[in-house]
């Protein structure tokens, strides 16, 4: 094991990362996310190739993440950097670490737009107004809300805030402060949300849009889109688990805490698509209405229910919850670096890293307003009605996270030696069979998942040959 020590501190123990990993992984991808790409992208055939990323890609390279981040034990660059040096290998790998901090402040720079969203409604659902709210009602109120960029910027704002708050407070003092709050409230939350989902009459054609693969519904983009949300939904690909890892105290399980923290944000997810659509059905609602999904539609089900104000706010405060200990994930890599290499103050490192992403999330505030009608690309048909939000979420999530990971596992499976890699993962014999399959994963199928999406999606290679291959 590397006897290294972080600067920043460490985590007090596994509970503590695993919550704190838990925190960053489950978020608004699991309960905003999830469901509108569920619902555009046609539902179960969607959500199996989700499933198939989460267990074939995303765990490895959990795995992978924690790995590099505790043997490194410092920022995402430096420790590519480190790590990369005591391979021998070129020191470009540090620009890995590098694109790491970039998708981050990118991702929490709408992310935090979207929190601001949900933060907002924590006080609508409370003040009453959705009360027996009809459809039109809610998706108007929705409507003139994101209408308006001084509200959006001023709750946009308010997160930012907080975030800055926890992470200036440091590792013990500050994350892990907030999860081992949040987490359990978290999940009380849920699972109450999820009793009274059950309640309601179409609680089974929820279950049968969720897990009914109808595979005409997918096009090679949307097979992108569930890789791609396999990552963010793990927050692999940008040094996130990697730089919590590097508070991992040396001897805890890599494996088995990365398979704990998957399942854990798995069920989330699949949970709040348990809770969300039943209500959409209920109520002849449009599963694939967009970023607006569960805030067009939750509100009505709320005004209908009984004690719906109270579940309602509820949900809203979950929702918010979960976006903050995921927001702190997204930032704490170039939090990290600017402590590391400047020297910087822990709080004046965050109050610069919050200044500059609040500044770019201005980009996304106006995309739902004063430049909606604002795309870029236009020109090009997946793009043709992608807004600066939309080109945003697309780059992060399905093209920087995916190569992110590809890297990183290239860089577990052939550039450290299996020396080390065992070493770090506690195996002795190099024929065990979990050892065997994590490095099958990492060295061949992760990397060659990622390539062939790519060439599908961009057309230069038709995955689909090779699947009528496999299915005859
Ligand atoms: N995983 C979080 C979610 O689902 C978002 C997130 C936090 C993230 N840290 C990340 C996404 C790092 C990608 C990379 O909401």
């Amino acid at each position: 094991m590397s006897t290294r020590t972080s600067i920043h501190g460490a985590w007090s123990g596994r509970l503590a990362f695993i919550l704190a990993a838990t925190g960053s992984a489950v978020g608004l991808g699991n309960i905003w996310k999830f469901p509108y790409i569920t619902g555009e992208n046609g539902g179960g055939a969607f959500v199996l190739i989700y499933l198939i990323c989460i267990a074939c890609i995303g765990i490895p390279i959990m795995m992978a993440e924690v790995m590099l981040g505790r043997r490194g034990r410092q920022s995402p660059i430096n420790t590519m950097q480190a790590l990369a040096e005591e391979a021998s290998a070129s020191p470009y790998w540090k620009y890995l670490g590098w694109s790491g901090v970039v998708a981050g402040l990118l991702i929490l720079s709408y992310y935090s737009v979207i929190a601001g969203w949900a933060l907002a409604y924590v006080f609508r659902t409370a003040s009453g107004v959705f009360t027996n709210v009809t459809g039109d009602g809610a998706s108007s109120l929705f409507g003139r809300f994101i209408a308006d960029p001084e509200k959006l910027l001023a709750w946009h704002t308010l997160f930012m805030v907080m975030t800055m708050a926890v992470v200036a407070r440091g590792v013990k003092g500050g994350l892990e402060k907030a999860v081992r709050f949040l987490m359990p409230t978290l999940f009380v939350i849920l699972i109450i949300l999820l009793g009274y989902a059950m309640n309601l009459g179409e609680f089974s054609r929820g279950v049968a849009f969720l897990f009914n693969p109808d595979f005409s519904k997918i096009s090679a983009d949307g097979v992108l889109s569930a890789m791609g949300h396999a990552f963010f939904t793990l927050s692999l690909g940008m040094g996130a688990i990697m730089v919590y890892g590097s508070y991992l105290p040396a001897n805890v399980s890599i494996a088995k805490t990365s398979i704990i923290i998957a399942v854990m944000d798995t069920l989330v997810a699949l949970v709040a698509g348990l809770i969300i659509f039943p209500i959409v059905f209920a109520n002849g609602l449009e599963p694939g209405a967009g970023p607006g999904l569960i805030f067009q539609t939750l509100p009505i089900a709320f005004g209908h229910m009984p004690g719906g104000e109270f579940f309602g706010t509820l949900f809203f405060v979950l929702l918010v919850f979960a976006a903050w200990t995921s927001s702190i994930s997204l930032i704490e890599p170039a939090v990290a670096w600017l402590v590391e290499n400047r020297g910087h103050t822990r709080v004046y490192a965050a109050v610069v890293m919050g200044i500059v992403t609040w500044s770019l999330g201005l980009l996304t505030v106006l995309s739902f307003n004063l430049w909606s009608d604002f795309k870029p690309l236009s020109g090009i048909s997946v793009f043709e009605n992608s807004t600066l939000f939309d080109l945003l979420d697309y780059l992060t999530a399905n093209i920087m996270l995916p190569i992110g990971g590809l890297l990183i596992a290239i860089f577990v499976s052939r550039i450290m030696t299996s020396d080390i890699t065992m070493r770090e993962l506690n195996i002795q014999d190099s024929q065990h069979a979990g050892y065997r399959t994590w490095q099958f994963l990492t060295k061949y199928i992760a990397p060659a998942a990622v390539v062939i999406v790519f060439l599908k999606v961009t057309g230069i290679f038709d995955i689909t040959v090779i699947f009528n291959a496999i299915l005859g």
